[in-house]
């Protein structure tokens, strides 16, 4: 049977920790698994990127990229159908980057709102770089070299993509038509509560993850913010807000029920909590298993990812033979 090319996305995570987050997992790798169906996937994990925050940790980053790569894996990202790579394995990044920024008003940078965001949070040697600044330089390159048809992420993410296909638009104004006009592929799962409350984030330590075991897991629940209206279990209690009644609409098949009782004062907290629990580990069993094979097995992992690259760098050289061709800089 002749295969029928398809539709390319590319996506990409920082590897700030060594291992994702239930926000991670059901905001953005969940719906990459099931886009491998229908689309040749690109995964990077952009390492470069990290070093914005961590160029006072970069001997990090190298161990962390390996472990987002195993929750990749984990989840289910298939590395025979779908490329799994580190972004500083394919050079062609830094080479269409350097093009690029020559290419990139200041003014569309400083108006992007991450950047005003992390310049306030930054002290010390990270503080306010050149690097910071030019980041989403790095992210149009590191989408157009795949000319993708788009790129699956979160709705925070929107903004870089647009200044993505403003590079884009305008290289290919200068020099000729040579990079698309990407699609925003947003995932179905807003972001989800962490423990306090607030946005699930590893900044805020409020995060459950792929990586945590059923017992961490629990007692993290355990302690995780509710309901503060709802003092004993027959107070009717207030779903929305609640970190665990977010976990169970997530995670309980029968959460409807769960949310009413809840509502209705026939549950307390405590019962929610148990039975969230044992909803998150069950519906997390797998991939937790798959995890721990893998990290038992460090090196496939690292073939993977030379694989990986292998196959991204097949499809960056050629762009850049184009980019170069385009500019007159044979
Ligand atoms: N900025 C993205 C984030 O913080 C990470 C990223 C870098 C990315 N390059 C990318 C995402 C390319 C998608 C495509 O999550």
């Amino acid at each position: 049977m002749k295969r029928v090319s398809r539709k390319r996305l590319l996506s990409g995570m920082q590897p700030t920790q060594g291992k994702l987050h239930l926000g991670n997992l059901e905001g953005a790798l969940r719906n990459w698994v099931n886009l491998q169906e229908e689309y040749d996937l690109f995964c990077c994990v952009v390492d470069w990127h990290a070093l914005t925050t961590m160029i006072d940790h970069s001997g990090e980053i190298y161990e962390n990229s390996i472990g987002v790569a195993t929750d990749y894996l984990a989840a289910g990202i298939d590395p025979d159908r779908s490329a799994i790579f580190l972004q500083s394995q394919v050079k062609e990044h830094a080479e269409l980057y350097l093009l690029f920024s020559m290419c990139t008003p200041l003014g569309w940078l400083e108006r992007v709102p991450t950047y005003k965001e992390k310049r306030e949070l930054l002290t010390g040697y990270a503080d306010a770089s050149h690097g910071l600044l030019g980041y989403p330089v790095l992210q149009a390159a590191d989408i157009l070299l795949y000319k993708p048809y788009g790129v699956p992420v979160g709705k925070d993410q929107v903004p870089h993509l647009e200044l993505t296909r403003e590079i884009g638009r305008r290289f290919n104004y200068l020099f000729g038509n040579v990079f698309p006009e990407i699609q925003n592929v947003l995932s179905e799962t807003p972001s989800m509560m962490g423990m306090d409350g607030r946005k699930m984030s590893k900044s805020y330590d409020n995060a459950i993850y792929i990586a945590d075991t059923p017992d961490e897991t629990a007692m993290k629940i355990m302690k995780a913010f509710t309901d503060p209206l709802k003092i004993r279990k027959d107070d009717p209690g207030h779903p929305e807000g609640c970190a665990v009644c977010d976990l169970h609409t997530v995670y309980n098949p029968n959460y409807v029920l769960a949310l009413e009782e809840c509502r209705q004062g026939l549950r307390g907290c405590v019962q929610n909590k148990r039975e969230c629990i044992e909803s998150v580990n069950e519906a997390l069993a797998p991939i937790r298993a798959r995890r721990r094979v893998l990290e038992q097995d460090r090196g496939h992992v690292v073939d993977i990812l030379a694989a990986g690259a292998e196959k991204a760098r097949a499809v960056a050289s050629e762009t850049m033979k184009e980019v170069r061709i385009a500019m007159g800089l044979p």
